[in-house]
């Protein structure tokens, strides 16, 4: 069985019995700050086993429209950053597809939920049950132990030997983030890997860590599509395989070793294994930074570059290895066929780090010349920052010198760094701080205009160079509007000049701003965009200027787009890397800034 004939038997399983099939959420979850990335195929549910949202009548953010339906079905990307070291072993990867289905609002509970898993993993994977070993909950104070779920196993046929009980660590699941549904869960194991877990959601837990049974139980379920495939395909040798034997990266591997001068197993995993999560990350507009995500697609692609070069491959290979994950994952997530924006993100990664690695060895030898044993940890993590070297590499060097490195040190650095990073995303879209002004002040008036001007300069980028513009940062003072957004290359004069002239033509034409406040839902339903990766109230403010522009936004703004006068473009350049920065600033009419 291929990876795609999996994934479509599953949905299509599923399918007939009932379930909508619902099309992945972004690997960047849009309502969840806890997390940097979508963890498992719940994320995207987890508001309607909490009741507070209704999957029938309530618009999902995802789809702009209702679920319709209480019983669904997806084939969901993940990344797991806890297991970004284990890469390169048998069963960790970077990105995973988790394929589950899910029941809300007591649709269905245990008895269907180890039907459907019985039927799928009999008739469709075809396994033996003898290699099967279930897990149930054993309990503890607070919940029982599963006992109708080890009875409805048990009726199954399955042998009572392999039916094993489990404590908390194990056989009780979630929440995810500090409150939430959670409940019992029931994994499924062949041949001691965990191909599928059933979640029994029948709790909520709130933040003082109480369980509150819930009023509607679910279902949710995760089975990774990886670890199915090697059970299906190799169940026979099943110690000897592992997951880069699959379709899934076979090409990918037989590539690396037909254009590789020294061959190692574990580098073409690790690269094989990232080069997919990075082209998703990318394809999900994540750019290489040194923040939150695009600091760990950074990470990727630097250590994807390192292990080329172990492997001894200094040809060019992304296009070849892009072209071998479209073939296997173009049809189903079509935002990776972008090859051209693709491909221009990686080389231009990949060539900012080889003039980093110059730079930093001849730093590297400076700091080791100082050094005549250890390198500690706040040094290390300062190369890592500074240059982008992976802790291997730096470690390498130094064994190279003889000296060794703190790896304990670097480690608590680098958490320190992380949590400083989630902490400035919270806090970076928070919108234009004008509340410590007088509003009476002339300053106040014009951070005011300037602010519409930045609605009016959005929509027009986003006309001009293509929908895939989005804010990134804004910031105002009385001098001018900086504005940042995801785009990748220069802009032209011609381009520049096309944004200007269209948004002076619609503060020409006199347009009328109006400001409503609306539930979240209607407003993204209805057009209005948000800044990207922004995290909404259940009811926002929303700005449409006449038709043209609309925009979830805090205010104020001006009451008609005349008063702003005149746009100009004072400044185009690069902020980081896939992020552009424009300044700009507003002169009252035949006032031009040139004179
Ligand atoms: N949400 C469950 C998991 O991730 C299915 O294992």
């Amino acid at each position: 069985m291929t990876s795609k004939e999996l994934r479509k038997s599953f949905l299509d399983f599923f399918e007939k019995k009932g379930h909508k099939i619902i099309k992945p959420a972004s690997l960047i979850p849009n309502d969840d700050k806890t997390v940097l990335f979508n963890v498992a195929g719940m994320q995207q549910f987890k508001q309607y086993w909490s009741l507070k949202k209704d999957p029938i009548l309530d618009i999902h953010p995802g789809l702009n429209e209702p679920l319709g339906h209480t019983r669904v079905t997806s084939s969901q990307p993940c990344i797991r950053t806890i297991d970004i070291d284990e890469v390169g072993d048998r069963g960790h990867l970077t990105m995973f597809e988790m394929l589950g289905n899910f029941a809300f609002k007591g649709d269905y509970f245990k008895k269907e939920a180890i039907d459907f898993a019985y039927d799928f993993i009999t008739n469709i994977l075809k396994l033996n049950w003898k290699d099967i070993i279930v897990t149930v909950y054993k309990g503890d104070d607070l919940v029982p132990m599963d006992q109708e779920s080890y009875d409805l196993w048990k009726a199954k046929g399955i042998d009572e030997k392999q039916i094993v009980l489990g404590d908390k660590e194990d056989n009780f699941w979630g929440p995810v983030g500090s409150e939430g549904p959670c409940g019992p869960c029931s994994e499924i194991h062949f041949k001691g890997l965990e191909i599928w877990n059933l979640v029994f959601n029948q709790y909520y837990k709130k933040t003082d860590g109480t369980l509150e049974p819930l009023k509607e139980v679910g279902v949710d379920t995760g089975a990774g599509l990886e670890r199915q495939l090697l059970a299906v395909n190799f169940g026979d040798n099943f110690d000897d395989k592992t997951i880069y034997e699959t379709d899934i990266f076979s090409d990918q591997m037989e590539l690396l070793k037909s254009k590789a001068a020294s061959y190692n197993e574990k580098s073409a995993r690790i690269v094989a294994d990232h080069f997919r999560a990075s082209v998703f990350l990318i394809a999900s507009q994540i750019v290489p930074s040194n923040v939150e995500r695009g600091y760990i697609l950074r990470r990727l692609i630097r250590r994807i570059l390192r292990h080329l070069k172990q492997l001894g491959i200094s040809e060019n290979l992304f296009e070849l290895m892009l072209t071998n994950l479209q073939n296997n994952f173009g049809e189903f997530y079509k935002e990776i066929m972008d090859t051209k924006y693709i491909l221009e993100v990686l080389n231009k990664e990949a060539d900012k780090f080889n003039v980093t690695l110059e730079n930093g060895i001849k730093e590297l030898n400076l700091i080791f010349e100082k050094n005549n044993k250890i390198i500690d940890g706040k040094t290390a993590f300062y190369i890592y920052e500074t240059f982008g070297f992976p802790m291997e590499l730096i470690k390498e060097e130094a064994i190279n010198r003889g000296l060794d490195v703190n790896e304990n040190e670097f480690r608590q650095e680098f958490e320190k760094h992380r949590e400083i990073s989630r902490a400035g995303a919270k806090n970076k879209f928070g919108g234009h701080n004008l509340s410590s002004i007088d509003e009476n002040s002339e300053s106040f008036k014009i951070r005011t205009k300037l602010h519409t001007a930045t609605h009016l300069l959005l929509k027009a980028l986003r006309e001009v160079l293509g929908e895939d513009v989005f804010q990134k940062g804004s910031d105002i003072n009385d001098e001018r509007l900086r504005f940042d957004f995801t785009f990748n290359r220069k802009m032209t004069d011609d381009e520049v000049k096309q944004v200007e002239n269209l948004v002076n033509e619609k503060i020409n034409s006199g347009l009328e701003i109006q400001k409503q406040e609306m539930k979240t839902e209607e407003a993204l339903k209805n057009g209005f965009i948000g800044s990207f990766m922004a995290k909404y109230p259940e009811i926002v403010t929303t700005y449409n200027i006449g038709e043209w522009s609309k925009e979830i936004c805090a205010g104020p703004h001006v009451q008609n787009t005349k008063e702003l006068g005149k746009l100009e473009i004072l400044k185009e350049e690069a902020s980081s890397q896939g992020v552009r920065r424009i300044k700009a600033t507003c002169a009252r009419p035949q006032q031009s800034h040139h004179n």
